[in-house]
């Protein structure tokens, strides 16, 4: 690795609320400075990086045409595609165009988080913007979807560690989720689990059940139809995950959670 060239990236914001990229840098293992400071070559970030306006613009140009593919796209956001695109729009450029130039020549694209995966809390009935997923819109490239709101910091850290180890992308599912933290359901390796087969549930959330930290299925917990590694990984430097707190899986990493959730209840 310490001989390698760094990775370049481009880091595309659109319809989002930049969540993903504060899961990110809270990466701890790899650290994220270390990531960005050795491994990669963070050249368009409008939140990482110092450069502003043209100058910015100019980095972007710059990485497009001299690493033809070898850049890696990263883009946190769906597209809208309603009334032209004007519900997001960069330097006089709607999102969709924005995107289709990133991609052109990029090696890979990688959805940071489920509004670039599945389309989120903006694709949410009506989807008055036509907010629309990475992968319908982008064709010929590979996608890799890194689904969550956010996606767990040391997972997105983790697929561009693999990207820049191994020079080849790592093994995806078959909605394109790396397998490595998308393959077992989040009911699979909770620590509740055991309530849950003992047939022992929170019934509301200030019953005794809760406070002796019983399974939370009947209080609208997802972890039976979420896949995603909250349950090993766990967040923040892996202290905690959601139902540790004491609150029921939303299905965050899942498509049309929104939409399909009611997210108190059971579906
Ligand atoms: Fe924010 Fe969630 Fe979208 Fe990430 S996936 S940008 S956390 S709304
Ligand atoms: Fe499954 Fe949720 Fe119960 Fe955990 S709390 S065992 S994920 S239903
Ligand atoms: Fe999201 Fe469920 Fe994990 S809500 S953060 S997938 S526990």
């Amino acid at each position: 690795l310490e001989t390698k060239k760094r990775l370049p990236v481009i880091w595309l914001h659109f319809q989002e609320c930049t969540c993903c990229s504060e899961s990110f840098i809270r990466s701890s293992h790899p650290m994220v400075a270390d990531l960005l400071l050795d491994q990669i070559s963070l050249d368009y970030s409008e939140t990482l990086m110092a450069a502003s306006g043209f100058q910015a613009e100019e980095a972007m140009k710059h990485t497009m045409e001299k690493h033809k593919g070898e850049y890696i796209l990263c883009v946190e956001g769906s597209v809208p595609t309603a009334a032209d695109g004007v519900y997001c729009m960069i330097g006089g450029k709607t999102s969709l165009q924005i995107l289709e130039e990133a991609a052109e020549n990029a090696k890979a694209i990688i959805a940071w988080g489920s509004c670039a995966s599945n389309g989120c809390v903006q694709a949410a009935k009506p989807n008055p913007t036509s907010a629309t997923p990475i992968h319908k819109l982008v064709k010929g490239k590979p996608v890799i979807k890194v689904p969550g709101c956010p996606p767990i910091g040391e997972v997105m850290a983790g697929v561009i560690v693999h990207v820049v180890t191994f020079d080849r992308l790592p093994e995806l599912d078959n909605i394109g989720r790396p397998k490595a933290f998308y393959s077992k359901r989040v009911h699979d390796t909770c620590y509740r689990r055991p309530f849950y087969d003992a047939g022992l549930y929170v019934e509301s959330f200030d019953d005794q059940n809760a406070k002796k930290g019983y399974c939370l299925y009947k209080v609208g917990c997802k972890g039976p139809s979420t896949y995603n590694a909250c349950g090993v990984m766990r967040w923040n430097n892996g202290v905690s995950f959601p139902i540790q707190s004491g609150h029921g899986c939303f299905g965050c990493s899942e498509e049309n959670y929104w939409d399909n959730g009611r997210l108190y209840e059971r579906a």
